[in-house]
């Protein structure tokens, strides 16, 4: 019998995790970072890797089968990804990638965390914060994905005088970038206790202990009770629950001046909910990598905008994704 499209289409979808391996790998093993400083024969790469030849070698022609780097005779370049592949360039995708293999170790999982929520509570302490390595790496990988939404930001609002709070900060990016940008404003920047010592540590590199301070709490029981202009929640509201979400939300309200803005951002859904792809997937790895946090549809969160008593919210499709932002008025 001839295979039909709907063999191929199975096929091709449940052999996708061969793909992530092969980048997750090539990432890891040090594959980019050799071919960033320039073309490269097999030989020559694997020598300056110090693995075997032979084992390389069907990486390197897998990465060009996905169109990822190219190979010309018997040299194998990285040219038009060099964007994103390269680890010195500012849009280096690097760092995700090499968290990507914590999170499909977690993916596994997720038959046995539908049958149980004891994994997906421990999944969720093991990358927010139970030892200092573990909770860099993942920072660091947000750090990857922060840095254009920032970039944005800065470029696109005005925090020129400014007080505002950064809440589940992550490696600070967001304020580190406002604070470069706008040298009036100033910052908390508040996260779970090893992601505080971690952006403290950042703040200190960047020279911006007069603007920004690191303030380690949990949102739940601890935000600070002055008031601020602006409000930070980047890429924090897919890890709880609805009724964690309306909760910290009534919080954040309180913490704004009258007039004050809060800026958030998710992998939002449309409301069918089976739309856009990375979104629909995004659901899926809360699962497995949050305790009962999930994906959230526009529809969704303006409801609780408008439970919580904010005054108007505009939606800013394009800030680079694959996340998208509100923001809202008080
Ligand atoms: C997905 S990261 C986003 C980081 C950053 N906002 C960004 O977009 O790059 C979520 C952050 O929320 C922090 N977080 C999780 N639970 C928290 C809590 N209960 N209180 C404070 N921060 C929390 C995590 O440590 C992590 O830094």
């Amino acid at each position: 019998m001839k295979p039909n499209n709907h063999v191929s289409t199975v096929k091709n979808l449940v052999n996708g995790y061969k793909s992530t391996y092969v980048l997750i790998a090539a990432g890891r093993l040090g594959v980019f970072d050799v071919l960033s400083k320039g073309e490269m024969s097999i030989s020559d790469l694997a020598a300056l890797l110090g693995f075997e030849e032979r084992k390389i070698e069907p990486i390197m022609n897998a990465l060009v089968h996905f169109g990822l780097i190219s190979k010309d005779k018997d040299k194998y370049i990285l040219d038009e990804y060099k964007d994103v592949l390269d680890p010195n360039s500012s849009q280096s995708q690097l760092g995700y990638i090499n968290h990507a293999l914590n999170m499909a170790d977690k993916w596994r999982n997720l038959e046995s965390v539908v049958k149980t929520s004891d994994i997906s509570t421990s999944n969720f302490k093991s990358i927010t914060g139970e030892n200092y390595n573990q909770t860099k790496a993942f920072l660091q990988a947000m750090n990857t994905n922060a840095i254009p939404q920032a970039n944005y930001l800065t470029n696109n609002f005005d925090f020129n005088g400014h007080s505002f709070i950064d809440i589940g900060a992550g490696f600070g990016t967001y304020s580190i970038a406002v604070a470069q940008k706008y040298p009036s404003a100033h910052g908390i920047v508040f996260d779970l206790p090893i992601a505080a010592q971690i952006i403290e540590e950042n703040i200190k590199v960047e020279n911006l202990l007069e603007q920004l301070t690191a303030v380690s709490g949990n949102y739940k029981d601890s935000l600070p009770e002055q008031k601020f202009d602006d409000a930070f929640l980047f890429a924090v509201i897919h890890q709880e629950p609805i009724e964690e979400v309306e909760a910290l939300l009534y919080s954040v309200y309180n913490l704004l001046k009258e007039g004050g803005k809060l800026y958030l951002t998710t992998f939002f859904l449309e409301d069918n909910k089976i739309e856009p792809a990375f979104s629909v997937l995004f659901g899926v790895e809360m699962l497995v990598g949050s305790n009962m946090g999930r994906a959230y549809s526009h529809c969704e969160i303006k409801e609780i905008f408008q439970k919580v008593g904010f005054k108007s919210w505009e939606y800013i499709p394009d800030i680079p994704g694959p996340a998208s932002m509100y923001v809202v008025e008080k």
